[in-house]
């Protein structure tokens, strides 16, 4: 997708739902997307599986899969999308592909009349916020945040606090495009 002076290559970057025949291609491109946690591959599959409708695949005909975006409805808000992992392929980062998979997201016949984004991010995660942030711009909404797995309470010790982040979207139906 990229040559050594990050030009693209490609012209068919594909964004779509995923596949049972994906889970592995995702379940590599997570472990070499630091700090991401590692789910089990069974995790993946099941996401490809059961929650495709609120998942994302970018590939390209020459990389494969690139990028990644796997979120769920929330089951006791179904006006707000939770996005779990967003994973881009270290080679095709810094183009916007993150928040081109997060409009994407938003704009199915299955998401499209979500009001809410939420994820969580450990305070020192510089790209992510960097990408919720632009992508609340982008989209004119709102972003606040606020510890919510706390690394005491929550991970007993084992894991940075995940902050709640929730982007009050101003827009439904057509959406901005990324
Ligand atoms: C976070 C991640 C998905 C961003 O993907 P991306 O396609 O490179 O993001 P984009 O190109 O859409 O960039 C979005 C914004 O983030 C900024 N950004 C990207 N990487 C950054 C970094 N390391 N530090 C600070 N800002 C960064 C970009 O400059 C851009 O802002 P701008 O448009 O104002 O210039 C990617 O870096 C990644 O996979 N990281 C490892 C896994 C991870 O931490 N995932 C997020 C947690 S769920």
């Amino acid at each position: 997708m990229l040559d050594g002076s990050g030009t693209i290559q490609s012209t068919t970057l594909t964004l779509r739902k995923p596949t049972r025949e994906d889970g592995e291609a995702i379940w590599q491109l997570i472990r070499a997307c630091k700090p991401l946690d590692e789910n089990s591959m069974y995790c993946n599959l099941v996401q490809c599986d059961h929650f495709a409708d609120t998942c994302v695949i970018a590939e390209t005909p020459e990389q494969g899969v690139v990028g990644w975006v796997s979120g769920h409805m929330v089951p006791s808000d179904p006006d707000t999308i939770f996005v779990w992992q967003v994973a881009v392929s270290p080679d095709a980062r810094g183009m916007g592909l993150g928040g081109k998979m997060l409009s994407h997201l938003i704009n199915r016949e299955h998401t499209k009349h979500v009001t809410r984004m939420q994820t969580t991010i450990t305070l020192d995660n510089d790209a992510s916020w960097a990408l919720f942030k632009r992508f609340t711009s982008r989209m004119g909404g709102e972003l606040t945040h606020e510890p919510h797995f706390k690394r005491n309470d929550h991970f007993g010790g084992h894991h940075d606090t995940e902050h709640m982040v929730t982007i009050q979207l101003r827009e439904t139906g057509v959406r901005k495009a990324a």
